[in-house]
């Protein structure tokens, strides 16, 4: 349909592809598909090795006993299982959540402040939400969790990100950060930090440094949002024995709103986390999940009860950890006997995620082509700042693929980097590098399995 100028009524659609262009919302300008989805697409298949995505080893599940548990709870619960629930999560749900899934970290949360969410996704949406007007400012992390970017960009949030180190967000940074943005004449509404087995960085916060980072938020008023996916997903160093890093929220139940899931630890498909909250804060979450999703699956919710109930949960967690750690350290290990010199990355002592520094010079987002026709995949670090920077690092994650196949993964990225390097030596620069500094397809979402 093309309108007339003559007639104002008229809908102009000129020769747009999307007729409704020009009728979104102004926060559905951010709402853009990375121009990199289509090589992911071609990354998907079985030839191409994927150190890209982040999804969890389901099929280290135990699919029959799961099965049996899913058809008993039909049989027995299934009018309740199968019908709406309450806005704030099943109630057992909650009580196992607080008496069980949260002592390891050190919070005593009682069952009324937990909400329980559609993934912690959700719950990350609901907080933005209830807390974030357009321009608010948020500070996270550099690099920080892509999705929570993709949250914070969808409500209009300014959004600034704070320098890490090898122990994760810097204090002294964040403090820096705070100060600048004061003397802007605005006030931060959300510090948003990963502190264990940070993805994509790969780093932990030691106690200390939480401390540190909690003293901040609290001199400043700001509220801490604490996303906390891996904690239980710890296998080397302090975490050896599987002991969890104690949360941030567990010295703070005021000024913190903390964020778990059950992705990792059970099933992502089920698409159950939480949110602890204090009792106001908790009460607003509530609300807003209402209108959002009217309540999150009874299915999903009793199914995770069931399994916390009847299934030996703690021992499949030590199944998850021991076969990241092997992954992890397949991964780490082939790094460094391959990566040619100048290449830098973490050893993370839990979760999913490794991160990477190139040589020098080089480009992981123009470089990303050659490496999925070399048939090894990564995620491009631009993907993880919302200011154009991370050219030159990338993250990897190790969960998914068998150790072999992350082995073969790293000797294709070596010798891709290689070339890049011979380029670079040669031309004094490698083709298509993105002069990306500010650029703003850098910030787009990518497919949801590569969060
Ligand atoms: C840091 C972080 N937060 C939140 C999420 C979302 O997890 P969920 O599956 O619970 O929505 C992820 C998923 O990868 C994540 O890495």
């Amino acid at each position: 349909m093309t309108g007339s100028t003559s007639d104002p009524t008229a809908v102009t659609h000129g020769d747009r592809l999307d007729h409704w262009v020009s009728s979104y919302a102004t926060r559905a300008r951010s709402m853009t598909a990375s121009e990199i989805r289509s090589l992911f697409a071609v990354a998907s298949r079985p030839e191409v090795v994927s150190l890209a995505g982040g999804m969890p080893f389901v099929q280290a599940l135990q699919a029959d006993d799961f099965a049996d548990m899913v058809a008993a709870l039909i049989r027995d619960r299934g009018a309740v299982a199968l019908q709406y629930g309450s806005g704030q999560g099943d109630v057992r749900l909650r009580e196992q959540i607080s008496s069980e899934i949260m002592t390891p970290v050190g919070i005593a949360a009682h069952p009324d402040d937990v909400v329980v969410t559609t993934g912690s996704q959700m719950a990350l949406d609901l907080v933005v939400r209830v807390f974030c007007d357009p321009g608010d400012v948020v500070l996270v992390e550099a690099p920080s969790y892509v999705g929570a970017l993709g949250v914070f960009r969808a409500y209009e949030c300014d959004i600034v990100h704070v320098a890490m180190d090898d122990e994760g967000l810097n204090p002294v940074a964040l403090e820096e950060a705070i100060a600048r943005v004061l003397a802007s004449g605005r006030r931060p509404k959300l510090i948003y930090t990963i502190p264990s087995f940070h993805n994509p960085a790969g780093v932990t916060q030691g106690a200390q440094r939480r401390s540190e980072v909690l003293s901040v938020a609290k001199k400043h008023g700001i509220l801490l949002l604490e996303d906390d996916p891996y904690g239980l997903l710890g296998f080397d160093g302090p975490y050896v024995d599987g002991s969890a890093p104690r949360a941030i929220r567990a010295d703070d139940a005021d000024g913190v709103v903390y964020l778990g899931s059950f992705s990792k630890t059970i099933a992502s498909g089920l698409r159950v986390g939480w949110a602890v909250a204090p009792h106001g804060v908790r009460e607003k979450l509530v609300l807003a999940a209402e209108s959002a999703v009217l309540c999150p699956s009874n299915f999903s919710q009793l199914t995770v009860s069931q399994y916390l109930a009847t299934q030996p949960w703690t021992e499949q967690i030590k199944i998850f950890r021991e076969l990241y750690r092997e992954r992890r350290d397949a991964l780490i290990d082939s790094l460094a006997a391959l990566m040619p010199e100048g290449t830098q990355w973490t050893v993370p002592q839990g979760g999913f995620y490794s991160w990477v520094t190139l040589p020098e010079g080089l480009d992981s987002r123009a470089m990303l082509p050659r490496a999925v026709a070399a048939l090894v995949a990564y995620v491009p670090g631009t993907g993880f700042f919302v200011d154009g920077s991370g050219t030159n690092y990338l993250r990897l994650s190790y969960c998914y693929p068998e150790p072999e196949r992350i082995r073969e993964g790293v000797r294709r990225l070596a010798g891709v980097i290689e070339g890049e390097l011979e380029l670079l030596n040669t031309f004094g620069r490698t083709p298509n590098a993105s002069n990306t500094k500010g650029s703003d397809d850098l910030v787009q979402t990518p497919p949801t399995n590569l969060l």
